[in-house]
């Protein structure tokens, strides 16, 4: 059993690692074009409301169990209470969120591999090798077998070098590299024609489509989804933080930060969409929503690219360093749950549990790959649609229920002394137990009909 913990060196150095977590692939492929269908501004607006209203409260849960027990997320969730039973399920929780961490980064390394393949396409076509460039965009087991294994790789690396030394260090070089990419690809997509056609369509509030109820529940699970709630990532990120600091401003900088890269990334995907549109390329489905997901990024981007002549290809390379840094950020922070359950529940050493705790996740992508169509779909829905929202009901009803008042107060006040009088302590302890509960209650429930 390792003793010694790590620990984010600065409230920086949290923040990018979190806002790493949040902002994932999710935030450039679901966001931009969920909004440009439903309402633009108008949608960004009530993004906004819901993520405080739900998305933020629950995410605090985490934070707060994580920092108040200082451990992974099994340990943690098994010692809010001393009654046996409860502590048997806090630890039987706190597997299953291992079990989903582990199955969301094993699916998500597939996607991820993609995003490599595509880079590594965009650099082999300027260095002149082109029959590289056209393995790797072709869709074939060995293509994705490989490109997963270089992107589990990388994940394991930053890993094993612990929190200070590797998810701090990286995220806070990789997010904002992020940021400057997306700002550099924005500047120079808005001097292209039809962009502005796109801006229009991303920003125009149409308040009509916003009070549409399905729309609204749709808008509470992506929040859900994009703040990485209710897998323990947030938990075991929480546990590394610095106890003076004050729990919830850094919950609320780190959905602020989610929320506004979300809305940026829209900033460059719709007007770029235009762009291939005013190119030549069809950009809506035959239902005449526009074409989000995999067809956005794989086939619509890469179409525009390729019309760009040679800036194209360095338009491509930026473009997939950006897809592949928020997804980076985001893998290391999912097998950090797993890795340091192994650490702290085991004698292993980090770098054995994260070559075991990797090697077991890879080996599921493997399965995945090979049983793509079966299996694919099939382990997506039931970790984002079914188990995180259960999972995050669990965390909430800890947070509200089994975790003593007293104990919630004592951990608040040692970053904020006067917290009893604040806002957040009047409102998020009966939220928390009541309101929160309630509300993923209803986004599951709809996401099941
Ligand atoms: N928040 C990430 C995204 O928006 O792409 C996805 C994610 C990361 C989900 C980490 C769950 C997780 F544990």
């Amino acid at each position: 059993m390792s003793t010694v913990r790590g620990q984010f060196s600065s409230r920086f150095g949290f923040i990018m690692a979190a806002a790493g977590s949040a902002v994932g692939l999710g935030n450039v492929w679901g966001f931009p074009t969920q909004t440009a269908s439903n309402g633009g501004a108008a949608f960004v607006l009530v993004c906004l409301l819901l993520a405080f209203l739900l998305a933020y409260p629950a995410l605090m849960a985490e934070l707060i169990i994580g920092r108040h027990a200082r451990a992974n997320v099994v340990t943690a969730l098994g010692s809010l209470s001393t009654k046996p039973l409860l502590r048997f399920i806090g630890q039987g929780v706190g597997y299953y969120g291992v079990l989903i961490a582990s199955l969301i980064l094993s699916f998500y390394t597939i996607v991820a591999g993609w995003m490599l393949s595509h880079l590594g396409q965009a650099i082999s076509n300027i260095v002149g090798l082109e029959a590289i460039a056209q393995w790797l965009v072709t869709d074939s087991i060995a293509r994705n077998l490989s490109s997963s294994v270089i992107f589990a790789g990388l994940t394991m690396s930053i890993i094993a070098c612990g929190i200070e030394g590797g998810i701090e260090k990286w995220s806070r070089r990789l997010m904002p590299l992020l940021m400057i990419l997306l700002v550099l690809l924005i500047l120079y997509v808005f001097t292209l024609p039809g962009a502005m056609q796109g801006l229009k369509v991303y920003l125009l509030p149409d308040l009509s489509q916003v009070l549409n109820p399905d729309l609204l529940i749709s808008a509470l699970g992506q929040a859900f989804f994009s703040l990485s709630l209710g897998v323990g990532t947030m938990l075991i990120y929480g546990s590394y933080v610095d106890k003076n600091e004050n729990l919830p401003q850094l919950g609320a900088i780190v959905t602020c930060v989610d929320l506004a890269i979300a809305f940026t990334a829209g900033l460059l995907i719709i007007p770029a969409v235009y762009v291939a549109q005013h190119n030549g390329t069809v950009i809506f489905n035959e239902a005449g929503d526009l074409i989000a997901g995999p067809g956005l990024i794989f086939q619509i981007l890469p179409s525009l690219f390729s019309s760009m002549g040679s800036a194209g290809l360095l338009v491509a390379t930026a473009f997939f360093a950006l897809m592949s840094i928020a997804a980076v950020t985001s893998s290391i922070s999912m097998l950090e749950v797993p890795v340091s359950t192994a650490v702290e529940k085991t004698s292993l050493s980090r770098l054995a549990s994260t070559l075991i705790m990797g090697g077991i996740c890879l080996a599921i992508s493997s399965v995945i790959i090979f049983n793509f169509d079966p299996l694919f779909g099939f382990v997506v829905d039931l970790t984002t649609k079914y188990s995180e929202p259960l999972v995050g009901i669990m965390f909430c009803v800890f947070a509200g229920w089994v975790m003593h008042r007293n104990a919630l107060l004592q951990e608040l006040k040692q970053g904020n002394s006067n917290i009893e009088n604040s806002l957040f302590w009047k409102i998020w302890p009966w939220y928390v137990r009541v309101v929160c509960p309630l509300l993923i209650l209803a986004t599951f429930a709809q996401s099941l009909s």
